[in-house]
């Protein structure tokens, strides 16, 4: 399907993308994220929902898969088809060794909307984990409608924010620097139902990272369907 049918890229071409820094900071950061984030309870519980609430060998974006530890390698090692997407460069060769199972490109989740993995409905599922968070708050509801129409209809999104009322609030994160936006959760619900979706399970998880360089958070899962 061409990418003209995606009605929610609209707005988002109006918008100026900034990244400067943000994927430089990912490839600086490289592995010591894994050691930085461990016992990821809340995501690998999130991401055996993902898993077992769609068929084996359904196709499933991870969006901004980092090092592709835990979810992409979850995923692929349940059976599915995995394609992750991160906007660093030096992310994609990790998630490539750490989860030879997936398939890996270095793409920013807004050049999704050129259909470069497909057009419409053209995943069962989305795993989103932190990675809206590094957009500002205007273009996130852009980013969720993308995320929703390459979803098939019922197709499921698995997404993790940290609470928090920021937008575009530069953080320091493991010795360099961040913009991070986050919402609080009744926010967020509105959120993501504006952008089509249903919730159809939420948890939340207080996480300290090991690194006392990146402050205690609060993790928010919502597993949505597309409506
Ligand atoms: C906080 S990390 C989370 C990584 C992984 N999802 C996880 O939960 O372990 C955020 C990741 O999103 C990536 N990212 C940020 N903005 C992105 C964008 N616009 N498109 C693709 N990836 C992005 C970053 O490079 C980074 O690897």
């Amino acid at each position: 399907m061409s990418a003209t049918s995606y009605d929610a890229y609209e707005g988002l071409n109006r918008l100026a993308l900034d990244r400067a820094g943000q994927a430089e900071a990912f490839d600086a950061i490289g592995d010591e994220y894994e050691a930085a984030f461990p016992h990821k309870e809340g995501q690998i519980a999130s991401g055996d929902w993902l898993a077992g609430a769609l068929p084996a060998g359904s196709r499933i974006l991870d969006a901004g898969c980092g090092t592709g530890l835990p979810t992409a390698r979850q995923l692929s090692d349940a059976g599915h088809r995995v394609v992750g997407i991160d906007l660093s460069p030096t992310m994609v060769k990790l998630a490539r060794d750490n989860a030879p199972g997936a398939e890996f490109h270095r793409l920013d989740i807004a050049d999704l909307r050129a259909g470069r993995l497909g057009g419409t409905g053209s995943f069962d599922g989305i795993a989103a984990y932190f990675s809206l968070l590094m957009m500002p708050r205007a273009e996130i509801p852009y980013a969720l409608g993308l995320l929703h129409d390459l979803l098939r209809p019922d197709g499921l999104l698995a997404l993790a924010m940290v609470e928090a009322d920021v937008d575009d609030f530069t953080i320091p994160f493991l010795g360099k620097s961040i913009r991070v936006s986050g919402y609080l959760r009744d926010d967020l619900r509105r959120v993501v139902r504006d952008a089509g979706f249903d919730v159809v399970g939420e948890d939340s998880y207080a996480y300290a990272p090991a690194s006392t360089d990146v402050p205690p958070e609060i993790q928010l899962f919502m597993h949505l369907r597309r409506a």
